[in-house]
């Protein structure tokens, strides 16, 4: 890190959140917490609460939350350092000058020293772009009917033709070899040092807060590969990013477009389509739903219409439904993908298949038909078969008798034998069609689920630690930060412990621990957000309280008791668990 620790937290501590924030969104009061419109969700009533007593905010609605230095990174798009600076100039403080000589750099935190390379190498490819040897990639950005602004609120850019041309560049501004290595942007070989990227038009990749965290460069017209990206970094990990996010997470409307191309997400941005993404050169992960499903609640897959892209689809539409997106699948017919499409049809004709995209189910079933010719009586049969055995994986009835509608009304198919074919094939395979989707639901409630439940104790627990002093008090006995097997519960845990043991809690302060992990933070300011049940009495209270701890020692006892080999230690792990039955916590 590049200040002390004791300096961010004056800093951070000078700087009320409540009059920072207010000078963004519009609050208003309501008993010890302030409430306003999200400024990182599309909302009509207000979610977003700051509560001056954590010197934290959280948004209800899309779990956006953190202090006062990790709002400005994400409304400002600033890194950690920026926002410190900005807050501590709002405050008065004086910062240590930061000297950029390359020890110094060696101290300063790596990823912050990668954000900058890469925010110096975008500069520098749109740069490029408007130099004379730059013209002819500019001309074929603009061939492909994109403005300038566009341009530039993309800063797509040009690899110059020289092989380390940038190489020399960052040479020049004095970093290092090891840490050039790092940025997956250069070859450095002991004969010599080249980029990885020349001649080509770039497309800077960012993350959600709009920090570059790796380059797409496309060559221009024929040629292979067509595309060259950036390797995975410590900043650029493909499967939990997604391209345009920044953008679209900001987008007003009901859903996202899901396409798979970058040129697709510019295209569809310039023609007012803010909302679309796309994932980076891969298949779409289950991360990246997860990510999406922060944003909205619905996807709409806009695949190339080939091949390829329609098996990319199939593939992405479990991945999506299992982060509880609802999706639908456009059709771009008869176009390859958006990009064409928009630049045939135009963006009204684009709003319309939108509105016309089909619910998933439909758009599988249509996949399945092309495996069959429907001319033939015993092929018609065995799409129905397949039809009837895919509406077996819905496994609630309701669900499933929708769908059967919906498609004997697309495919003329005489409901009650279809239904009747459902039925009994859901007997006569019965067990093994159902046991299918069944063993899964079952997996996860005893698999994963309990460790879930597990969680969530270890979570609660600290949730009231960090709310009520006094529940401290009558758990220091039982529990240490070790009995939180969560290793980020852990760490949040050793830290709350110790602020605890010297009596002043600061949720704000844990939190800037996390501010490199977006993932983390938001987790861990979830944790100081969450709400204690409130309408309980005295009694029910003590009882989950008593609960909890025990849960959690229990797991901590039982883990212990799993890998211990002394015969001592073992009978104190026993003596320990037969206490932990009968303990009760009361709240006098
Ligand atoms: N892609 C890649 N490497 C390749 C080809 C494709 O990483 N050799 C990724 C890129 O992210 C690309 C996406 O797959 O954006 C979709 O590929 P394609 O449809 O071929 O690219 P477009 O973005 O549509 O590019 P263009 O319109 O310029 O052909
Ligand atoms: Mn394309």
């Amino acid at each position: 890190m590049l200040y002390p620790e004791d300096l961010i937290e004056e800093v951070r501590t000078r700087n009320d959140i409540v009059d920072v924030i207010s000078e963004y969104v519009k609050l208003t009061k309501r008993g010890s917490t302030y409430f306003g419109l999200c400024p990182f969700h599309n909302e009509k009533t207000p979610s977003f609460s700051v509560t001056p007593g954590k010197q934290m905010y959280y948004c209800f609605g899309c779990g956006a939350g953190g202090n006062v230095i990790t709002f400005l990174m994400e409304y400002e798009n600033y890194t950690f350092p920026e926002a410190v600076q900005v807050l501590a100039a709002r405050a008065g403080i004086e910062l240590p000058k930061a000297e950029m000589s390359a020890e110094r750099r060696k101290e300063a935190d790596l990823k912050t020293v990668l954000f900058e390379i890469h925010k110096e190498a975008g500069r520098y490819f749109y740069y490029q772009l408007k130099t004379p040897q730059g013209e002819k990639a500019y001309r074929y950005l603009t061939g492909r009917g994109l403005t300038d602004e566009t341009i530039r609120h993309f800063g797509l850019g040009y690899s110059h033709p020289y092989r380390d041309d940038l190489y020399l560049y960052m040479k020049k501004k004095g970093y290092p070899d090891s840490i050039l290595k790092e940025t997956g942007l250069f070859r450095i070989e002991e004969k010599g040092a080249s980029d990885k990227f020349w001649n080509r038009v770039m497309y800077p990749i960012m993350d959600v807060n709009s920090r570059i965290i790796g380059f797409g460069g496309r060559v221009m017209g024929e040629g292979e590969p067509k595309y060259l990206n950036s390797p995975e970094t410590k900043l650029f990990d493909k499967s939990r990013n997604l391209y345009g996010l920044n953008f679209a997470r900001s987008a007003k409307r009901p859903y996202l477009l899901m396409c798979e191309g970058y040129m697709d997400v510019i295209s569809l941005h310039q023609a007012g389509f803010t909302n679309a993404v796309a994932s980076l050169g891969t298949a779409l992960t289950l991360p990246q739903a997860n990510l999406l499903k922060r944003y909205t609640d619905q996807v709409i897959l806009t695949y190339d219409s080939d091949g390829a892209g329609t098996k990319a689809a199939v593939r992405a539409i479990p991945i999506l439904k299992e982060a509880g997106l609802s999706v639908k699948v456009l059709s771009l017919s008869p176009y390859k993908d958006p990009d064409e499409f928009i630049q045939n049809l135009g963006a009204e004709a684009y709003e319309q298949r939108a509105g016309e995209a089909s619910n998933h189910f439909l758009f599988e079933i249509g996949v399945i038909k092309r495996e069959y010719d429907l001319s033939d009586p015993e092929q018609k049969t065995e799409f129905y078969h397949a039809i009837a055995q895919k509406l077996l994986e819905f496994p609630e009835e309701l669900e499933r008798n929708n769908y059967l509608d919906a498609v004997c009304g697309k495919y003329f198919i005489p409901k009650d034998s279809l239904r009747q074919l459902v039925n009994q094939k859901g007997r006569q395979v019965g067990l093994t069609a159902r046991r299918e989707p069944g063993k899964r639901a079952e997996e996860r409630r005893t698999g994963p689920e309990k460790e879930d439940g597990l969680r969530t104790s270890q979570r609660m627990l600290l949730t009231w630690l960090a709310n009520d002093g006094q529940v401290y008090e009558k758990v220091r006995d039982w529990i240490g930060p070790e009995d939180f097997t969560a290793m980020l519960y852990q760490k949040v845990a050793g830290m709350l412990f110790e602020q605890l043991e010297r009596g002043e809690v600061a949720p704000g302060r844990i939190l800037n621990h996390f501010i490199n992990d977006e993932e983390e933070y938001r987790e861990v300011a979830r944790i100081f957000h969450a709400e204690l049940p409130a309408e309980l009495t005295k009694e029910e209270k003590e009882k989950a309280f008593s609960e909890t701890v025990k849960r959690v020692k229990k797991n901590s006892l039982d883990r212990i008791g799993r890998t211990v080999t002394d015969m001592a230690q073992l009978q104190r792990v026993m003596q320990e668990q037969a206490a932990l039955a009968n303990l009760h916590i009361s709240f006098d």
